[in-house]
């Protein structure tokens, strides 16, 4: 069977691949199942589109694994998803490490429960030295949260003299946010059909591109990520520009 893989041009992948996974809960009630089952069923789309970027060669990807709105599902299943994540993440340190991936998380960490933490912090150190691609877990994560976080510690700095008014641009507020030293997304993917950015990556998203497909998130295979990026390469990002103007500098 041919693939829409064949299609791709390598030269002129998206450095990084942003994803905001929706769905499960829908898909496990189309069969009938509760929605922990649609969670522990994503876990399996997770690995495909890791591999997937990671065969392309897609230097950095981001799953949106926990928001801290998430906090208000009913405990039974936060509980499960926080089991989930140390359960997936201890299972796949192997698999990260035999591919070269490095494990990086971004996020409110201090308020996950210690398990989770540690299994965590453990992934992300034993997985430091690899750079084929780096995968990127927003876990308790949102972008008010990180902006504020970020607006914090300038404030701080400014008023302890460390830091000149004068000196603060979009630059230096990049290196504020917990994605420091990880690029701006170029391509942003949510499943399931809804068609919001949901408080993500909101500064870092400034000049993605957005998809959006009905696929729910745990049948989503590597032939859709294929297919997002597929989509992706044809289009024309402007950057504010006009279209002449980009010819110009090609
Ligand atoms: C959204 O579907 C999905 C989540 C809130 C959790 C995603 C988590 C995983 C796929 C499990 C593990 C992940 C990693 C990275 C180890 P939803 O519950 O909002 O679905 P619904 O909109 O149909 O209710």
């Amino acid at each position: 069977m041919s693939s829409i893989k064949e299609n791709i041009n390598t030269t002129k992948l998206p450095l990084h691949v942003a994803i905001i996974m929706d769905g499960n809960g829908r898909w496990a009630k189309t069969q009938g199942k509760p929605r922990v089952f649609g969670h522990k069923n994503g876990v399996v789309s997770v690995r495909e589109v890791t591999e997937a970027a990671a065969e392309l060669g897609i230097k950095f990807l981001t799953l949106y694994a926990f928001s801290t709105e998430n906090w208000s599902r009913p405990t039974f299943e936060v509980n499960a998803l926080m089991s989930l994540l140390v359960e997936t993440v201890k299972n796949e340190v192997n698999t990260l490490m035999k591919n070269n991936i490095k494990l990086q998380a971004i996020g409110d960490l201090t308020k996950l429960p210690d398990k989770t933490r540690k299994a965590l912090i453990n992934g992300i150190e034993k997985t430091k030295l690899n750079d084929r691609m780096t995968l990127v877990l927003a876990l308790n994560y949102s972008s008010r949260w990180e902006i504020v976080e970020a607006v914090k510690k300038i404030s701080m700095e400014v008023s302890s003299g460390k830091l000149e008014l004068e000196n603060i641009d979009p630059n230096l507020f990049s290196d504020y946010l917990t994605t420091r030293n990880i690029p701006d997304p170029e391509l942003m993917i949510r499943t399931s059909g809804e068609r919001r950015i949901s408080n993500y990556l909101l500064w870092q998203a400034a000049y993605a591109e957005l998809y959006f497909t009905e696929v729910l998130w745990p049948d989503f295979r590597k032939e859709d990520f294929f297919k997002a990026i597929f989509d992706f390469q044809q289009r024309e990002r402007r950057f504010g520009l006009i279209s002449e103007q980009l010819q110009e500098v090609q």
